[in-house]
């Protein structure tokens, strides 16, 4: 797509930094001073009918002909199934971000017709965007969102050229800038949004210029590890090529979906994701994750054994069991038991994933001394006690109060002084599109 880069209001006054991830999105921003004394960030904690929140689910539930968003974020997930008849909604929709990375094809969801991977995320992003605007427009009376807003979107380090542009486009058509060359829309890299918050971090550990650290952010799809060196002035480069795998906390649901189509059999897993998506929807957002994932720590004296009981949270799997299992689990009331070392098993394979990826890391970099621990997933009390355990004695570990606000909080702070990374490894090097008018006026601000 061609489009030319438009040079940027010279009138900046307010930065969003928004971090779009693959299960949780949200933003923050903050008010552009010309004394960098003082900077407050805003953290948007209230979603409509759900406040408290740090970021809201990446889903849309649209009408029964997809013409409109009926709901979204965390209002778009599924209730709890009921044999009343209820609107007859289409399935809501989730994870599309994965059509912009290289994931595995299993991973991407089934999208319909009407809707294509780019009008979702567009259509995501505009609701989003409204509440944006709203916070925007209340807080600074007067502020122009097109004109005086610079907007910093974080996106995978993986994420190459073309994406961008997609990204750029989905910007566009959500309303967000008023041309597609739009220059006050910029993108940084999530490690490097990561890196920029951890920095600040550093010095509260009264860490001194020349110190090596690890951020590792455990997102909902990817976690991604990065080495940087602090330099004098609080600037930051990075010394080591930046890794990553497909293994953050939606790998942990997929464990305990496989866990089910082993007591239910394949198909009929297969069958309910099908035809009754919006039960497997509620089955991993309103049972699995609340109760089963997030409490979990590790700990077998406080475990206490979780009946799932198949009637209630998704009945409309048992219509298509057969056989053996349909006589186990009538035999059981269709009741199963989860007990500690299954519930623990559902995590092992993801963690083994990341701990091999920390001392591949590490191995690379012999003077490391801090560990950062970010991103949803890195608020696993489990996860973090054994990242605690493995790598404890070689480097600190330190996780910052809200693992899960790291990255829109760097975005933001990215923006507030884009010069804070000064170097990059090549290969990923791609975070801010710089042009000579963007330089002059942004440098306006911070020199
Ligand atoms: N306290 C917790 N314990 C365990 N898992 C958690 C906890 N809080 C959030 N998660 C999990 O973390 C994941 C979301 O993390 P995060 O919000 O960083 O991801 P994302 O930004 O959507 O994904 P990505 O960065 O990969 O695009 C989800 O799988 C969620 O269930
Ligand atoms: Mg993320």
């Amino acid at each position: 797509m061609e489009f030319a880069y438009e040079p940027v209001s010279e009138d900046l006054r307010v930065v969003v930094g928004v971090d779009f991830g693959t299960t949780y999105s949200g933003f923050a921003y903050s008010y552009i001073k010309e004394n960098k004394e003082r900077i407050e960030i805003v953290v948007n904690f209230d979603w409509g009918n759900s406040n408290n929140l740090i970021k809201t689910n990446t889903t849309l539930q649209y009408d029964d002909t997809y013409g409109c968003v009926v709901k979204w974020g965390i209002d778009a997930l599924s209730s709890e199934p009921s044999k009343r008849k209820r609107l007859n909604l289409p399935k809501p929709l989730e994870y599309f971000k994965f059509y912009l990375g290289d994931v595995p094809a299993n991973k991407k969801p089934i999208l319909p017709q009407e809707i294509t991977f780019e009008k979702a995320i567009s259509d995501f992003l505009c609701e989003m965007g409204k509440t944006m605007k709203e916070k925007i427009e209340n807080h600074w009376p007067g502020i122009n969102f097109h004109k005086h807003v610079l907007l910093v979107f974080s996106v995978p380090a993986e994420f190459n050229e073309n994406v961008r542009v997609i990204m750029r486009r989905c910007i566009y058509n959500a309303g967000l800038i008023s041309s597609l060359g739009a220059l006050n829309l910029q993108f940084t890299t999530e490690p490097e949004a990561a890196s920029v918050y951890c920095i600040n971090k550093l010095k509260e550990l009264d860490m001194k210029a020349g110190v090596t650290y690890m951020i590792v952010d455990c997102g909902g799809g990817t976690v991604d590890l990065t080495v940087r060196r602090l330099l004098s002035g609080g600037r930051i480069a990075e010394t080591t090529e930046r890794t990553g795998d497909f293994c953050g906390g939606t790998f942990v649901d997929d464990e305990f979906l496989k866990f089910l189509e082993g007591k239910a059999g394949k198909s009929a897993v297969k069958m309910l994701k099908e035809k009754h998506y919006d039960q497997i929807n509620y089955l991993i957002h309103k049972f699995f994750c609340p109760e089963i994932k997030i409490p979990f720590n590790g700990k077998k004296d406080d475990f206490k054994i979780i009946d799932f009981d198949i009637e209630k949270k998704c009945p409309a799997l048992i219509q298509y069991i057969n056989g053996s299992e349909k006589d186990q689990l009538e035999n059981d009331e269709w009741v199963i038991e989860l007990d500690y070392d299954t519930v623990q098993s559902f995590f092992d394979p993801i963690i083994r994933k990341i701990t091999r990826l920390i001392t591949l890391q590490l191995s690379k970099c012999s003077n490391c001394s801090v560990l950062f621990l970010v991103g949803g997933f890195g608020e696993s009390r489990y996860l973090q006690q054994r990242i605690k355990e493995e790598f404890g004695n070689q480097v600190k570990i330190a996780i910052p109060p809200n693992p899960s606000a790291a990255i829109l909080m760097g975005a933001c702070e990215y923006g507030l002084d884009m010069k804070a990374v000064a170097t990059r490894v090549l290969k990923w090097s791609y975070g801010v599109m710089i042009s000579p008018v963007w330089v002059s006026v942004i440098t306006r601000y911070f020199t």
